[in-house]
């Protein structure tokens, strides 16, 4: 973005879909963000109650503001000030609810950064959605708008607006990117990743609830997810060969984070050295990125922005291991990153996040 567009004041925020998990991560990382202030935290459900009574770990912090009503929209966009919009709502309710809302800006003349955190915009066309999720798309027409990437490998300046690739995914292939880049490997990326408790919502559902996630792990869709079709299409844009993801996806005990492991058959044999130097070299000038010869912890990244990555490697056969928190770094981080590069911020604004420790 050229540096005269860049906004000299605050710019100003608002959320759709407000009263859940992403979104209160993301109210947790705007409280303390310089450059933006939050406007509208939109609620179907919420309306009118203060915010922390929803996210009482913010107190203190958020005293004062309150959940809008939908509709409350309009004051945010009557601004001469571009505006911050995240679309923190399911997959399926998404897409149409952003067409109107991105109509009535362009009808007022109001510019809008969007970030949308559900998969309605991550693959290519409406076609490739609906194969993949089920249901209409609700805005085939807006594909036009976005963009679906990760920071780290997306160098060029964004689209006008970003559907952020999920929580998954980026744990997944920001493992597999440096190999599938420097076509270090076999192009089958054999996955197990096991995620918390908050990647499944607020929503309780028999699958999901306390006594069934805790002290228990097991796996869901395997090799059937949907999501793996966005981290093939992501790895594809890295070059080499069509890339295969093989995933298995785990629900396991925790609250906050994924671990992912992929198995790689390299190409030629390489040591543990080698083929740590090739991904610390790749991520380079990642800020966020931190590649080792030691597999990490997860606890190490739990409400940060940043994903740890420690490789393996004994002749042709080689581990990643990759920790990322599903809700800073996999979402409501992930999509303020993609806010920072919008509005022409530093990427990093807001992100810095020491990890916590002992979660
Ligand atoms: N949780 C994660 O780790 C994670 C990671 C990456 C991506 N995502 C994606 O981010 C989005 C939000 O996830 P989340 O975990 O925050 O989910 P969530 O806790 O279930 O929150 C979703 C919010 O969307 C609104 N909503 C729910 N049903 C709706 C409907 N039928 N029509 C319109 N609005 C509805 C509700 O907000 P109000 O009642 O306040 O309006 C609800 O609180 C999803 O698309 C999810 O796939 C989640």
């Amino acid at each position: 973005m050229p540096e005269h567009d860049v906004p000299e004041h605050k710019v100003p925020v608002a959320i759709l879909g407000a009263g859940g998990y992403v979104a209160g991560e993301l109210l947790r990382l705007l409280a303390t963000h310089p450059r933006f202030e939050l406007r509208a935290a939109l609620s179907r459900s919420q309306a009118g109650r203060p915010l922390v009574d929803a996210f009482p770990h913010l107190r203190g912090v958020l005293d004062g503001h309150r959940f809008a009503e939908t509709s409350a929209v309009d004051t945010v966009l009557t601004t001469d000030q571009p505006v911050a919009v995240f679309a923190c709502l399911p997959h399926g309710k998404s897409a149409e609810r952003i067409d109107r809302l991105l109509s009535q800006a362009a009808a007022q003349d109001t510019r809008v950064h969007l970030v949308d955190l559900s998969a309605d915009f991550r693959l290519p066309t409406a076609a490739d959605y609906e194969a993949v999720y089920g249901g209409k798309h609700g805005a085939p027409q807006r594909y036009v708008d976005f963009g679906c990437g990760l920071p780290e490998l997306s160098p060029d300046p964004p689209s006008t607006h970003m559907a952020h690739p999920g929580c998954f995914t980026t744990a997944t292939v920001l493992a597999c990117a440096p190999a599938q880049a420097a076509g270090l490997a076999e192009p089958c990326y054999r996955v197990t990743a096991i995620t918390g408790s908050t990647g499944s919502g607020k929503t309780p559902s028999a699958n999901t609830h306390h006594p069934e996630r805790h002290g228990n792990i097991k796996a869901y869709s395997p090799l059937n997810h949907r999501h793996a079709p966005e981290m093939e299409m992501l790895l594809a844009r890295l070059g080499g060969q069509p890339p295969e993801v093989c995933l298995a996806p785990h629900s396991g005990p925790w609250s906050r984070g994924i671990h992912a492991t992929v198995h790689l058959d390299l190409v030629e044999p390489m040591t543990t050295a080698e083929l740590t130097e090739c991904y610390a070299n790749f991520y380079d000038s990642a800020p966020f990125v931190s590649v080792s010869d030691t597999p990490p912890r997860l606890k190490d990244v739990v409400a940060t922005h940043r994903c740890q990555i420690g490789l393996a490697a004994r002749g042709r056969r080689a581990v990643v291991t990759a920790v990322i928190d599903n809700l800073t770094k996999g979402s409501a981080g992930g999509a303020l990153h993609w806010m920072n590069r919008l509005c022409g911020f530093p990427e990093t604004t807001g992100l810095e996040l020491p990890g916590v420790g002992w979660s």
